[in-house]
């Protein structure tokens, strides 16, 4: 007997290994066997100047769903397949980092959660991701309908003028209201106001996006940051944001300091109930360098790219006007005059299509950027440790082998009566917030504060585009913004 039981269990050891020695070898093969991946290449100033997303696009119904891309030293794999998505942004998303992003990110997120790898971005993430909790969205929802309020009042005197209100720059006044309030109950007050603070995000903002899309990256010179305008600028608005956010900080510590409510799961203060303070509360033990990154990176992450989806998806409504009575009588049924609440948001089941819809036809941003961590396959072809990765969203988003009609703004194409879409049911063909362990930690609190933001819009205005109004086309850094404003003319409603 004890001869068989040692024959048994040696025969299950050298089955084990043997079957581990196949799949290595499998994988081998797999490598050697695969193809050469298809390369594009060509002078960097054939696509200087536009969009980087658009010239992937044309490349991509040439080259095909995985591509390289060649200019001069710089390589890039363009992704544009559901399948070869799903498995860098979720199966196999440990092999794969933020690369360059990092690198362009670093002097204004640090070690924030969008630029970061490893274990800061766990432990991070770990810790922000419980303060987005149900009751936090709740109250935001009352936030976003007053910032709307103070907004449309705006926005009713310039209809009264009759004047073309140019909406992407008040979008982006409205959401960094909105974000600096949620993130650490700052009033910024941009809608009504310019201060230095304001001057210093929106400096800081248009430098990340510089750095992006700029080919030199002169500023890593040494002396860069005193002696080119520029950078001296942008070191200043850094000066005086870090400065505002540690006042923020300290005005917190000391509220924290006072209160003696008990921390709890969804632990909510009603005096201030931003993300800061429920840091805070929790006893996160933190240096103030990578608060301040979290903080930063919160209020860019969500600020442009709400603002972004809203001024696309209201250029979309004003060229597809027969959308329009849908969306109006939703919102006059459902909410009329008042403000939102979490219950009204989700029977606003046509206006959150609207939204997803103009997500679709315009994603912010419109690609992401990975870099392998080790060699890989990726739709049968090789990938090196290093490679760097471009997921265009843009490209799936608009493919007419994943969608009917891409380029037709059509907010019923997906099921009013259906779940939200998203990745997964739609099968990573549609991912407005990314996907996997790097999705969008703000997904649900941007989705409802755009639809807050326009069914209250379309509650009291219908929009046009006069014929004076400037040509919408599009440029872009981080988001895609217009290159010279979206000018509407806003009509007042007589509503029910
Ligand atoms: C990540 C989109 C609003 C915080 C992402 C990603 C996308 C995205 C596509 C994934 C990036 C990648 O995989 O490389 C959007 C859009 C928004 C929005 C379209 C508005 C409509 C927000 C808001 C917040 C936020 C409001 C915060 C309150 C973040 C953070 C990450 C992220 C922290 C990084 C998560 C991680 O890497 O672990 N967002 N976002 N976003 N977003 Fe958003």
């Amino acid at each position: 007997r004890p001869v068989r039981k040692w024959l048994a269990k040696d025969r299950v050891t050298f089955g084990r290994q043997l079957a581990l020695r196949l799949a290595r070898l499998g994988r081998r093969w797999q490598l050697i066997a695969s193809k050469r991946m298809p390369e594009a290449s060509g002078d960097i100033r054939q696509i200087a100047g536009q969009p980087v997303f658009v010239p992937l696009y044309s490349l991509a119904q040439t080259y095909g769903p995985i591509f390289r891309l060649c200019f001069g030293p710089k390589r890039f794999v363009v992704v544009s397949d559901p399948a070869i998505t799903r498995h860098l942004l979720a199966s196999h998303a440990a092999n794969y980092s933020k690369g360059i992003l990092s690198e362009i990110l670093d002097f204004v997120m640090g070690k924030g959660l969008i630029p970061a790898d490893g274990e800061i971005w766990q432990t991070r993430r770990r810790a922000i991701v419980p303060s987005l909790h149900k009751r936090y969205i709740a109250s935001m929802i009352g936030m976003f309908g007053r910032c709307n309020l103070k907004g449309l009042s705006l926005l009713e005197e310039s209809a009264g003028a009759g004047q073309a209100v140019e909406m992407e720059n008040y979008f982006s006044r409205l959401t960094l209201d909105i974000i600096g309030k949620a993130v650490f109950n700052y009033e910024f007050d941009s809608l009504r106001h310019e201060d230095p603070v304001i001057q210093a995000v929106y400096t800081v903002l248009r430098e990340a996006e510089y750095r992006s899309t700029a080919f030199v990256p002169y500023w890593r010179l040494p002396l860069a940051s005193s002696l080119v305008p520029r950078q001296q600028r942008c070191k200043e608005a850094l000066k005086t944001i870090n400065t505002t956010l540690d006042g923020l900080v300290a005005k917190c510590r000391r509220l924290v300091d006072q209160e003696d409510d008990e921390f709890e799961e969804e632990f909510l203060s009603q005096e201030d109930p931003s993300i800061l303070h429920f840091l805070l509360a929790s006893g996160d033990q933190i240096s103030s360098k990578q608060l301040r990154d979290d903080l930063m990176t919160l209020l860019i992450a969500g600020h442009e790219t709400t603002a972004a989806v809203l001024t696309w998806t209201v250029y979309c409504l004003v060229l597809n006007p027969q959308y329009m009575p849908r969306l109006q009588e939703e919102v006059d049924r459902v909410i009329g005059d008042g403000i939102p609440t979490l219950e009204n948001v989700k029977e606003l089941a046509f206006t959150t299509r609207v939204i997803n819809e103009g997500m679709r036809m315009y994603p912010q941003p419109p690609v992401l950027i990975r870099r392998a961590l080790k060699d890989d396959v990726l739709g049968g072809y090789e990938v090196k440790e290093g490679d760097d990765i471009f997921i265009s969203v843009w490209n799936l988003h608009r493919s007419p082998r994943l969608w009917h009609q891409p380029d037709v703004f059509d907010p019923e194409r997906f099921n009013v009566k259906g779940p939200i879409p998203n990745e997964t049911t739609e099968n990573y063909r549609y991912l407005p917030f990314g996907g996997g362990r790097r999705k969008c930690i703000g997904d649900q609190f941007a989705l409802f504060e755009a639809v807050v933001s326009l069914a209250m819009l379309v509650r009291r205005f219908t929009f046009s585009i006069g014929p004076e109004a400037p040509p919408v086309s599009m440029t872009t850094g981080a988001t895609i913004h217009t290159k010279q404003g979206l000018y509407v003319t806003l009509t007042k409603r007589s509503t029910p």
